[in-house]
């Protein structure tokens, strides 16, 4: 099914993205593929200080994967070695099932490389979380050892509760230390964790608690984001309750008490919810580790797609670790004991492998923010910079763009001097905010690493290395080590030199995204059936004369909302619950800080009104379906949708109503019934 989507979508001339370009490529696209050139002088403790450089391990790293990667494993404690011959693949579905395998024979564990190593190597004492409060003057730090007794208690209360290895936890909880630390003491006992962003409704996750069938959720009473306490308790009460009707019962509940939310606000019910405080100090802070195969699943993460519900993407043990530590150590060229500071929540895959695993695998500082980053004002982001001397800041282009708007002074007003390196990920940055971020924020001093990739990938696969070649603001740059991108056109041929295509992976990385959870067909038709061979990234991308990656965006229906990945058929789902809608159409458009925003078409039923409350309600109703990102920001009455004979619905029309480009609108003559164009223009704005 997914991939008559993407074909029928995208790829047929009735809409081909790559000839036609959609509104979700942003003014990146604007830029010439050439673009300005910016040279931010950076000497790498990596030892990658130049292109030739790059090039040389580059080509060792395509050339002999095997070798290149069991070289870079070395570095980690494995229990047993791989084996000789512990690298294998395959992308064909002609040749068989789809299938990965990295260190094969290895067995290691997450946890003891993130903490234990580094507590033998010296770094007991060294801070590993600094952890910074949503209000100005609340902040903790926590020791490696502090994170490693931690951990151990917390794993050893799971294991009392009866989760062994293999088994999943669903985490719903707050941006504080404990997140990680829960993360950490799933993987030490070999259980998956299923990390449920805190941001996501009720109804998203009870789906997501039954889809792995967690019988045990870590969650807290509450976070504080900004002005406003978060309720996460009453909405984790909410979601099992969802979930006991639809005959899964969460056996015990881990519950810690946040400030914000004292624990008199919130039930408990007696028999399955105990309190984080009163049962984690009683355990012991010793906890052995349980020795995984290299390719046992570490955890899983739901991600959004173009069809159908969200996918457990599931990660492995072995190869997830090593890309992680890897991609961490060259991107940001960290070392231990750098104050890094990764802005993203735990709750989305930049939080797995950049906050958490890659961070903590380099032996380094990890800062840890719960709040908004204007919160109490724009400056609070270079106030943190300031105060705990963060040395590389790795960020989303959506907040680049939102602190942009509040004007230079917020920034100037800290010291930035400690910052060397600045990254971005999760969409297309556009070179204005790129050049401002450069320029105003890191002082037009420090390389920005504009990283592409994916929930699936695990770790980034196109990035610049930083002070080893110019930048060229919007662009990603160059793969990774190891990484091996192509850019085919409509038929799924090989583009060669500069061009424009879609981007597929013609060979595995250690993180390669291992299976759909409990449903490895969705992943094979998910990413390796548009173009057989190959890995397909949803993405459309250029190339330059230089080989630089320009990514364009998505070429299938996702909407990438303040970097957070949005599947229309979800959205589209939401609003047909509402028993006054008859269909609805959702496309992405240009957004000025978040990137893309949610334009949704959507029809009633006869005699219903189209009103300002109607609106509302819809909006509300995606809300508590998927969450607060998801909703719309456009909500415009469809008196019918633009459909062809077949009832494919044509979202290029869609998407040019919606920017107000109907002048462009392209051959339409295919449609069951063209005046539904005119009927949309006339309701526009209404
Ligand atoms: O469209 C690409 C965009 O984000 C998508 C992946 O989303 P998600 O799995 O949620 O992971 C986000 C964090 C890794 C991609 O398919 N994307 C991510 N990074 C970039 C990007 N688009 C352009 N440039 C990037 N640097």
């Amino acid at each position: 099914m997914e991939r008559v989507r993407v074909l029928a979508g995208h790829l047929t001339a009735d809409c081909l993205d790559i000839n036609e370009p959609s509104i979700s490529r942003i003014s990146t696209n604007a830029a010439s593929s050439q673009g300005n050139t910016v040279d931010a002088r950076y000497h790498a403790r990596t030892g990658i200080n130049s292109r030739g450089d790059y090039e040389k391990m580059y080509k060792r790293s395509i050339q002999d994967p095997a070798g290149f990667w069991q070289e870079q494993a070395q570095a980690f404690t494995w229990q047993r070695k791989w084996e000789q011959k512990h690298m294998d693949f395959n992308f064909d579905r002609w040749k068989g099932e789809i299938g990965i395998e990295f260190f094969k024979g290895g067995t290691t564990n997450m946890s003891y490389n993130c903490l234990d190593r580094n507590v033998k190597e010296g770094r007991g004492s060294q801070i590993c979380f600094l952890w910074e409060g949503n209000d100005v003057g609340t902040d903790r730090r926590m020791t490696y050892q502090q994170v490693l007794d931690e951990t151990c208690r917390v794993a050893n209360w799971l294991k009392q509760e009866g989760v062994r290895k293999g088994d999943c936890v669903a985490i719903y909880m707050p941006l504080v230390c404990e997140l990680p630390i829960a993360m950490l003491a799933c993987a030490r006992i070999g259980a998956l964790h299923s990390v449920v962003f805190g941001g996501f409704s009720a109804e998203a996750l009870a789906s997501r608690i039954e889809g792995c069938r967690s019988k045990v959720l870590v969650t807290a009473t509450g976070g504080a984001r900004g002005k406003k306490p978060i309720e996460l308790k009453k909405i984790a009460d909410a979601a099992m309750d969802i979930s006991k009707k639809n005959g899964f019962q969460v056996k015990s509940v881990l519950l810690y008490e946040h400030p914000a939310m004292p624990k008199s606000k919130v039930s408990s019910q007696q028999g399955r919810d105990v309190w984080y405080h009163e049962v984690i100090p009683k355990q012991s802070s010793s906890c052995a580790v349980e020795w995984l195969d290299a390719e046992a699943p570490l955890f899983l993460l739901y991600t959004s797609g173009s069809t159908g519900k969200p996918k457990g993407v599931v990660h492995t043990t072995g190869g997830y670790m090593v890309m992680a530590a890897v991609s961490t150590k060259y991107v940001f060229d960290l070392q231990p004991g750098d104050v890094y500071w990764c802005t993203a929540d735990c709750g989305w895959i930049t939080g797995h492998t950049y906050l958490t695993y890659g961070p903590l695998l380099n032996g380094a500082t990890s800062v840890v923010y719960e709040g908004v980053p204007t919160h109490p004002d724009p400056s609070r982001i270079w106030q943190i910079v300031e105060k705990y001397k963060v040395r590389q800041l790795y960020t989303a282009p959506t907040l680049i763009r939102t602190l942009e708007s509040h004007g230079d002074e917020f920034v100037t007003r800290h010291n930035r001097s400690s910052l060397k390196i600045l990254g971005t990920v999760g969409e297309p940055i556009n070179p204005r905010a790129w050049e401002w971020f450069y320029k105003v924020g890191g002082e037009g001093r420090c390389p920005i690493v504009d990283t592409w990739w994916q929930t699936e990938t695990g770790g980034i696969l196109i990035t610049p290395l930083p002070g080893a070649w110019a930048l060229k603001p919007g662009s990603a740059t160059l793969p990774f080590f190891g990484v091996h991108p192509v850019l085919v056109d409509d038929k799924g041929r090989e583009i060669d030199g500069s061009g424009e295509g879609i981007l597929c992976m013609k060979t595995a990385w250690p993180s390669t995204i291992r299976t759909i959870y409990g449903d490895h067909k969705r992943m094979e038709e998910t990413y390796f059936s548009t173009f057989n061979g190959y890995y397909f990234t949803g993405d459309g991308s250029r190339r330059d004369d230089q080989g630089f990656y320009w990514i364009t965006g998505r070429v299938d229906d996702v909407i990438n909302v303040s970097g957070h990945r949005v599947g229309t058929a979800e959205v589209e789902s939401a609003l047909q619950s509402h028993e006054q809608v008859i269909e609805a159409a959702v496309v992405g458009y240009d957004h000025n800080i978040k990137g893309q925003g949610i334009y949704a078409y959507v029809g009633l039923h006869e005699g219903v009104e189209r009103s300002a409350q109607l609106k509302k309600e819809l909006k509300a109703l995606v809300r508590r379906e998927i969450g607060a990102f998801a909703a719309p920001d456009v909500l415009h009455w469809a008196p019918g949708l633009p459909k062809t004979r077949s009832g494919k619905i044509m979202r290029r029309v869609l998407r040019k109503i919606a920017t107000k480009e109907e002048s462009q609108l392209g051959d339409t003559s295919t449609l069951a019934d063209p005046s539904v164009v005119d009927k949309l223009l006339e309701t526009r704005g209404q």
